[in-house]
């Protein structure tokens, strides 16, 4: 059997070192991570018990959901980046889980300031966990995505729900930091989907969608009482949420030009 198109075919898939390269996104995270907080720790104001309980389970699980380790992340982006030798995006990825754990830090020290206490373990988070363990390195950028996704939306309306101006500060902060990993995620996704079939990446983007739209209905029931606070209903919540979705989308699937023109003003 000659087996040389089957090898070119492979080499061909494979991307370049320069194609997926990201010294770009670690002078994104170094520079995000010079920014300084400011934020108000000695505010004398505390939450009053009708905020306290609006969002005492809810801050919870968003604590609980920042402070993942990334130990399968790792695992499958060390895999990867074998074959396109360029381990740049190993320390991007260390960056960027950097930044989680800052948000973890951020939630915790305002929670023990207001007496909340840290949640141990949630079904939700512990599916999607599973999900990252179970799947190969796409399938676990598209599960994080997917979470930044809803974060984008979620500390928007935290910080409309609050009169604490520490945990509005927090939350814009963390704000930007999402909008930044958003970005990188899906430009990860861009590249891992660069030479593929077309019908494995619509494939790809499917089970995305379908993951946003079924982790919609399930925030809603564990965080709605914040989001109403904030004054959203069910479809704004959801229409958001899918605005910022579309936005990743654009970037997965932007051809090397636009994605370039993208990256000028990242
Ligand atoms: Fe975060
Ligand atoms: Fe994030």
């Amino acid at each position: 059997m000659n087996s040389a198109p089957f090898l070119r075919n492979l080499r061909e898939n494979v991307l370049t070192m320069k194609e997926f390269y990201f010294q770009h996104w670690i002078n994104v995270f170094e520079e995000n991570a010079n920014k300084e907080d400011n934020f108000k720790w000695n505010e004398e104001y505390q939450l009053t018990p009708e905020e306290k309980e609006i969002i005492y389970d809810s801050i919870r699980q968003f604590q609980r959901g920042e402070s993942g380790e990334g130990k399968y992340i790792f695992q499958d982006a060390k895999k990867y980046v074998q074959q396109c030798e360029d381990d740049s995006y190993i320390y991007a990825l260390k960056l960027f889980i950097h930044e989680e754990h800052r948000h973890a830090q951020y939630l915790l020290k305002f929670m023990n300031k207001n007496n909340i206490a840290k949640e141990k373990e949630h079904w939700v988070d512990n599916f999607f966990r599973w999900l990252r363990h179970k799947g190969n390195l796409e399938v676990s950028i598209t599960v994080l995505l997917t979470a930044e996704i809803i974060a984008a939306v979620y500390y928007k309306a935290m910080a409309n729900a609050t009169q604490s101006k520490l945990l509005k500060q927090m939350c814009y902060r963390i704000l930007c930091d999402e909008d930044i990993h958003i970005r990188f995620q899906s430009y990860a996704l861009n590249r891992m989907q660069k030479k593929r079939s077309s019908l494995l990446n619509l494939y790809m983007r499917l089970n995305y969608v379908l993951l946003l739209a079924g982790t919609i209905p399930v925030v809603w029931f564990y965080h709605g009482k914040v989001f109403k606070k904030a004054g959203y209903n069910f479809l704004d919540y959801a229409a958001e949420t899918f605005l910022i979705f579309e936005k990743s989308r654009k970037i997965i699937k932007a051809k090397d030009k636009e994605l370039l023109q993208m990256e000028q003003v990242w």
